[in-house]
């Protein structure tokens, strides 16, 4: 698949091209792919913005984050002078239906160059307003005629509500088929994500294990020492449920509880992930009060340093009702799942950044040790460390070596830095040539964030028709509000510790 590939020669149209997500995430993925020798032998970058830039300056900017966040580093010069003639500028307005001539001018050329039609690749790396008229400029400029060769890249969020996601999925399957689109949710591209799929799927001793009657509940915990920086603007108009939850974590954790698929083929895959996400209980007005932890982060201190609470960040509303953390106790009403809880929680400003998934499996079921040898006694549990650790552990106990029997929690570790030499690569360089080869397993399909936003939208609209009174209700540096902690306390656990600390 991959070395058919090198023949096949791509164009990126990167809508955004001035933007942050290209200079941080989008240029450098590229720029690792071409140095590692993924990309096609004939490839064009066409950055786009209302800028006027020439291609020089264009490269330059590309230069500067390539620089300052790749993960190998700054250029080297006779890669970057070889990477630079890929990359092209075209200033155009979005809006605007005409701007759209020039892209197709630039391809035709590019086909009539390498004497075989490129796959065309659309990149929208703009805000969500632009996604329907840039989709339908290219519907009406003809430049999305062939199914074969142009595809469609969609940043999140994939709409801001159920009926909005609906609209827009239907604008796009008037223009494209479904295997066009590829739907971005970048914690699919993650290594330790991906490995989730192969540590279930690739290792017979986990099936026998992994349903209600061994694992006692899970717990899924996303939490950031940044705030909002600079997207305060998008972000209060989207709070953590929509930022995180409906996309994120609701598919991590299809991917701890999902059905093996009969293959790894991407509508299979997305078919067991679908079905999670159709067994989901919906939740009643009483579980929105039972069941959910809302919370904004008030001023505080990160290491040394003072921070602002939510409401004064830049391009905040003062009067905010935008939840910068969210905990939630979800079921999934399967054979497999019913009855067991799945804690999951995000949040801002949070005292570590860590990205955690644990299973805790039931005790044994008769304990043989006297209390006093097993002071530190914890079921068995397993935790998946997604970033920035990259590891799993399982975590037993073991006889402490000495001559009484005293027991002791030890951890079995799988570490990627112990165990492998290769860097990771970054999720975009996974996903970005995933879109090349035509591969959508790791992207969302249309159903599945529909479903996604089905099953959340009782929580957002009875959060949006109530305004929280006690915000701020947790400060900077902290592990969220204390509602969070009774949410989980009165089913009688506790949220975990998450191993080592991670810094941003
Ligand atoms: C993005 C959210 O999708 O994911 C951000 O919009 C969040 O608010 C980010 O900070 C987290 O991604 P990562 O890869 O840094 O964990």
């Amino acid at each position: 698949m991959y070395q058919s590939l090198k023949n096949q020669p791509v164009i990126f149209v990167i809508f955004g091209g001035t933007g942050d997500l290209n200079s941080r995430k989008l240029a450098p993925a590229l720029y690792n792919l071409f140095l590692d020798n993924w990309l096609p032998d004939k490839f064009s970058i066409i950055g786009t913005g209302r800028t006027p830039l020439t291609d020089e300056q264009f490269s330059e900017k590309i230069l500067e984050g390539i620089n300052k966040f790749s993960r190998t580093g700054k250029v080297k010069d006779d890669k970057w002078a070889e990477f630079s003639k890929h990359l092209h500028y075209q200033s155009a307005n979005a809006k605007d239906v005409e701007s759209y001539k020039a892209f197709g001018t630039r391809i035709d050329a590019h086909n009539a160059e390498w004497g075989t039609p490129a796959n065309v690749i659309y990149y929208l790396a703009v805000s969500p307003d632009f996604f329907p008229i840039i989709a339908e400029n290219i519907s009406k400029s003809k430049l999305a005629e062939d199914p074969e060769k142009t595809r469609i890249v969609i940043e999140k969020p994939f709409g801001h509500d159920l009926e909005s996601s609906r609209s827009l999925n239907k604008l796009l399957a008037g223009i494209f088929n479904e295997c066009q689109i590829y739907r971005i949710d970048h914690y699919l591209g993650k290594e330790t994500v991906q490995n989730i799929m192969a540590f279930r799927f690739a290792n017979a001793i986990l099936e026998p294990i992994w349903n209600r009657n061994f694992i006692e509940h899970v717990q899924i915990s996303v939490t950031e020492q940044l705030g909002v920086e600079e997207r305060g603007d998008y972000y209060d108009g989207s709070g953590a449920m929509r930022d995180m939850i409906q996309n994120h974590i609701l598919q991590l954790l299809c991917l701890v509880a999902m059905e093996a698929p009969n293959s790894f083929s991407a509508d299979e895959v997305r078919n067991r992930k679908l079905d999670v996400l159709n067994a989901m209980r919906p939740f009643t007005p009483e579980d929105v009060r039972m069941s959910t932890v809302r919370g904004q982060y008030g001023s505080g201190w990160m290491e040394g340093k003072e921070v602002p609470g939510y409401r004064k960040e830049p391009k905040v509303n003062p009067d905010s009702n935008t939840e910068t953390f969210a905990a939630i106790k979800f079921f999934v009403d399967n054979w497999r799942w019913k009855g067991i809880p799945f804690y999951v929680r995000t949040g801002k400003r949070m005292h570590q950044t860590s990205s955690v998934i644990s299973i805790q499996f039931k005790d044994v079921p008769h304990l043989i040790f006297p209390s006093e040898v097993s002071e530190s006694w914890q079921q068995n549990r397993l935790v998946i460390s997604i970033q920035p650790e990259m590891s799993i552990r399982l975590q037993v106990q073991a006889k402490r070596p000495g001559l009484e029997m005293v027991l002791n929690t030890v951890d079995m570790v799988f570490d990627y830095k112990g165990t492998f030499e290769k860097q990771a690569p970054e999720a975009y360089e996974t996903l970005l040539l995933d879109t090349m080869i035509g591969d959508q397993t790791l992207f969302m399909r249309g159903d599945q964030v529909e479903v996604a936003w089905e099953l959340l939208m009782p929580i957002l609209k009875a959060w949006e028709g109530r305004q929280s009174l006690n915000f701020p209700n947790y400060s900077a540096d902290s592990w969220g509000p204390e509602l969070a902690e009774a949410l989980i306390a009165r089913d009688g656990f506790h949220w975990f510790t998450l191993p080592l600390t991670g810094k941003k």
